[in-house]
């Protein structure tokens, strides 16, 4: 391969990849995770409020019933079915924000719950 098609190729590969490498944030999904939204129920404004602020201890549900914690490095077996990961998005991004997350939202979370 010459020099010039070995750069296009390397130019072109990097610019496949910034789409992805841009799309997931952990700060960011952080931030929303953190974050006190509005138009959902007014008792589950944010993820934390079953999730606890801390993703690496048990949280609980409105009713009192204890859920694993969320971070991958103590709970491993997190977002490896990606139906469930789908069902409950769909169920507590309506509660906090009265909408589904967008497709940014949702990587962005599951990037920072596998980064701590
Ligand atoms: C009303 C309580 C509640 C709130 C608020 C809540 N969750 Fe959950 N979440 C649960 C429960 C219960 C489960 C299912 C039990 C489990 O996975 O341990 C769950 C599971 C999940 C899962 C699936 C995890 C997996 O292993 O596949 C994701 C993703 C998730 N929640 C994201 C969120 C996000 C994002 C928010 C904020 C927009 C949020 N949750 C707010 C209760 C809540």
């Amino acid at each position: 391969m010459s020099r010039i098609t070995l750069t296009t190729a390397v130019v072109v590969a990097l610019g496949l990849l910034a789409p992805s490498l841009a799309a997931a944030d952990a700060a960011a999904g952080k931030a929303f995770w953190m974050a006190n939204h509005s138009g959902g129920k007014p008792d589950t404004p944010s993820c934390t409020t079953c999730h606890t602020n801390d993703p690496t201890k048990a949280g609980q549900t409105r009713a009192g019933k204890a859920i694993d914690p969320m971070a991958v490095s103590v709970q491993p077996d997190r977002f490896t079915d990606p139906a469930k990961v789908e069902k409950w998005f769909g169920r507590n991004c309506n509660s906090v924000l009265g909408r589904d997350c967008t497709a940014t939202e949702k990587a962005d979370v599951l990037e920072y719950l596998k980064s701590i």
